[in-house]
């Protein structure tokens, strides 16, 4: 899985000294997991309830304290990565070192908050999530920044406040409008669990996955090119809409509050109403797939709300496109699929399917083929587990 380097190998096995003996005697390191969005498209910039999952892959991230005032970053998962800066001048890179900038925006939010180090630093990273998969490698890289550069400044944060630091790195910095989802579930993993994140009042708590069931993830390797322009399209539609029903229906205090019934009263172009439509829906899916997972109601009458959740991805909120349409019929049609849905921004990239444990890599292997066989492509499966969140692994000082 992944890239793994020297480095990587040694953290992997725990073994830091091996891992760290060529780079410094004095270090700090930190991991944050990817994440996959089990339920709830679109709806954390929309005030509502999201579920994800942090998986068993992620971001490692080594910390050295430097002397001066000097800043380098360098990742073992990029050619040619190496960057060298200063702390006291800080800005937005673009290019080969564009993947710098989750880093430096939550350096820069630290800084406004008096927790960044005062000194400079080098940090390494290494990661085994697999690339451009759609595991949100950017909220697990802020994550582990995040906790490497508290390490090194000798402040604390709560997980609360890190997901904010992040979560403004990201918009302000690196300058993509995302909600809390990624961040907050990176941070809030809990092995065997998901995490339910009310995005409003950004509260935190843990569902128990169903023990008999797992989570399978297929991507289709598609990249939109206007991926991140359509996601800010698809934001501020959904932001033109709330005030369009805000205006008729003034108590609302986000669009994930309003109502089905507030739609027949409000006029609206059909884009918008069909916007409003998936994410007041699929604020209720959530809200009653947390209800069936406490009540222990039937997991196919819980998988059915994933499948409605892709079709109204594909109809209304119109972030899916064929080749993700094709692998959730194909999974759908299989035994031991409880439910299957696009995860994530959309646009391309991937599905997830949630299982019973009786599916296995065969049955992954001949939903592949089908995907080659019809558009002439290999895709790539994964198999992941629901694990803890992002934490400081060690801190050696000597
Ligand atoms: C991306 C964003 C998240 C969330 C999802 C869609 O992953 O980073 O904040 O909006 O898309 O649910």
């Amino acid at each position: 899985m992944g890239n793994r380097g020297f480095f990587l190998e040694n953290l992997k096995n725990q073994n830091y000294t091996e891992a760290f003996k060529q780079t410094s005697s004095n270090w700090c390191f930190s991991f944050a997991p990817g994440r996959i969005e089990f339920l709830g498209n679109h709806l954390d910039y929309n005030g509502g309830t999201v579920l994800g999952m942090a998986v068993n892959a992620g971001i490692y991230c080594l910390g050295v304290p430097q002397d001066d005032t000097s800043v380098s970053l360098f990742s073992e998962n990029f050619e040619d990565s190496a960057w060298d800066g200063d702390l006291q001048q800080i800005e937005p890179q673009n290019g080969k070192y564009s993947w710098t900038n989750y880093c430096l925006g939550v350096l820069v939010e630290l800084k406004k908050r008096g927790l960044a180090p005062t000194k400079g630093f080098r940090l390494i990273f290494t990661s085994d999530l697999p690339a451009s998969v759609g595991l949100s490698s950017s909220a697990a890289l802020e994550l582990a920044t995040a906790h490497t550069l508290l390490q090194l400044s000798g402040h604390s944060l709560s997980k609360e406040d890190m997901v904010k630091v992040c979560r403004r790195a990201e918009n302000d910095f690196v300058g993509m409008p995302c909600g809390i989802l990624d961040q907050g579930t990176s941070a809030f993993g809990k092995a065997d669990h998901l995490v339910c994140i009310e995005c409003e009042r950004e509260n935190y708590y843990n569902l128990p996955l169903p023990p008999t069931t797992e989570v399978w993830v297929f991507n289709t390797r598609i990249k939109h090119d206007l991926v991140d322009s359509l996601y800010s399209t698809r934001h501020q539609e959904c932001k033109d809409v709330f005030e369009s029903i805000k205006e008729i229906h003034p108590a609302r205090n986000f669009l994930c509050d309003c109502k089905m019934d507030d739609l027949s009263t409000t006029v609206l172009p059909e884009n918008l109403r069909k916007r409003a439509i998936h994410v007041i829906k699929e604020q209720e899916r959530v809200t009653s797939f947390c209800q069936g997972i406490e009540n222990d109601s039937h997991l196919s009458d819980l998988g059915q709300l994933l499948t409605q959740s892709h079709e109204s991805s594909s109809q209304n909120f119109e972030n899916s496109c064929e080749e993700l349409d094709f692998l959730v019929e194909k999974l759908n049609k299989h035994p031991s699929v409880l439910g299957a849905r696009l995860t994530g921004g959309g646009f391309g990239g991937a599905v997830m399917a949630w299982v019973k444990k009786n599916f296995t890599h065969l049955d992954a292997e001949v939903i592949q083929g089908a995907y080659q066989d019809h558009f002439g492509q290999k895709i790539d499966s994964f198999h992941f587990k629901a694990s803890d969140g992002a934490r400081k692994e060690c801190l050696l000082s000597k």
